[in-house]
């Protein structure tokens, strides 16, 4: 399946693996191009340059498909080293970057200097817009779905992605709830040009991650995520656990005057907890509605050859025999 998408970041399959805390690491990035989608090393799980050139090495040596990096700029006390971590990305040789968060307009000029192909993640079709005025070569438009950070409009992807195919002019792929063949096939009726996925990409085989992660994610149904930090302005949809109840109730105690060290015990520093140690109910963690759809933990290269197959059979038989 040939698409824009495929064709700007060099890859056999319109399927893009988002940057993950803690799940972003070269054994995951490197099973998603291996299996001709494009997998996404997260640069801040790294922490310092140095240990993002030691991860990209390492995803070298298990691939020679094209890779990104994930940069996500969010708020924080202590900022990382950002200038660092560019130009690390640009010393490796990386030819896609995908951003989150802020506005990446700061480093637009060094990446597109060194030829770097830049998908900005947003959740609006305002940021969309704005994505392709600064230079970015393509969006990922996040739904209201999606695990991670679903931003503060609360617009799914029925409505968001028909949106942004309507006002945007530079490729972009569907994020947020998107599992399989159907997926697929659904984002690019509604004119998106592939699919990036988040969740679904930890159940599996390759994931970097402790096994009590992945049951989690099988046991767990659509009704099982819940928003947090929306009092922050910083909503993260998450797995409902004892720690993300107790958080919730903070929050509707303090409503509006709620800080970030009023949650912290919940929130900070939980990701190696969780995805290294497989403590599941330690804090909350990143988690999509798109739960509701995965039975199963196949191997990568098995889940993205399924959804192609059956994105084909869809194309080709159901909707041609209508
Ligand atoms: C465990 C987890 C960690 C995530 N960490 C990040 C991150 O560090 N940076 C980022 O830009 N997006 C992050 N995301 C969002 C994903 O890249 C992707 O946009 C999202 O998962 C898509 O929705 P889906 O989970 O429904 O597929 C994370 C998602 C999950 C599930």
């Amino acid at each position: 399946m040939e698409t824009r998408i495929t064709r700007l970041l060099n890859i056999e399959h319109p399927i893009i693996q988002g940057g993950m805390h803690y799940v972003g690491f070269a054994e995951m990035a490197a099973a998603v191009s291996n299996a001709g989608g494009l997998g996404i090393i997260t640069a801040l799980t790294q922490g310092t340059p140095e240990k993002l050139g030691n991860e990209i090495d390492r995803c070298k040596k298990l691939t020679n498909k094209p890779f990104g990096v994930n940069l996500t700029f969010l708020p924080s006390l202590t900022p990382p080293d950002y200038p660092g971590l560019v130009d690390v990305i640009i010393s490796k040789g990386i030819t896609v970057v995908e951003t989150a968060g802020n506005n990446p307009k700061e480093w637009l000029p060094i990446l597109k200097e060194h030829n770097i192909k830049v998908i900005h993640k947003c959740t609006s079709v305002r940021h969309a817009l704005k994505a392709q005025d600064i230079g970015c070569d393509a969006v990922s438009v996040d739904g209201f779905e999606c695990g991670g950070h679903p931003g503060e409009d609360d617009i799914p992807n029925f409505i968001l992605l028909p949106r942004a195919a309507d006002e945007l002019d530079i490729p972009f792929v569907s994020s947020g709830g998107m599992a399989d063949g159907r997926s697929l096939v659904a984002s690019l009726a509604m004119g998106a040009d592939g699919m990036n996925m988040g969740t679904r990409f930890i159940a599996t085989k390759e994931a970097p991650v402790h096994e009590n992660v992945k049951q989690a994610l099988l046991a767990a149904s659509e009704l099982d995520t819940r928003l947090v930090m929306r009092p922050l302005r910083n909503t993260e949809r998450v797995l409902k656990n004892e720690s993300v109840e107790r958080l919730l109730e903070t929050e509707s105690r303090l409503g509006a005057d709620t800080k970030f060290a009023d949650i912290a015990a919940e929130v900070a520093g939980v990701y190696p907890r969780v995805m290294i140690d497989g403590e599941v109910n330690s804090g909350a963690w990143s988690c999509g509605m798109v739960a509701g759809l995965i039975h199963d933990v196949p191997t990568v290269q098995e889940l993205i050859d399924r959804i192609m197959s059956e994105a084909n059979s869809i194309i080709k038989d159901r909707l041609a025999s209508m």
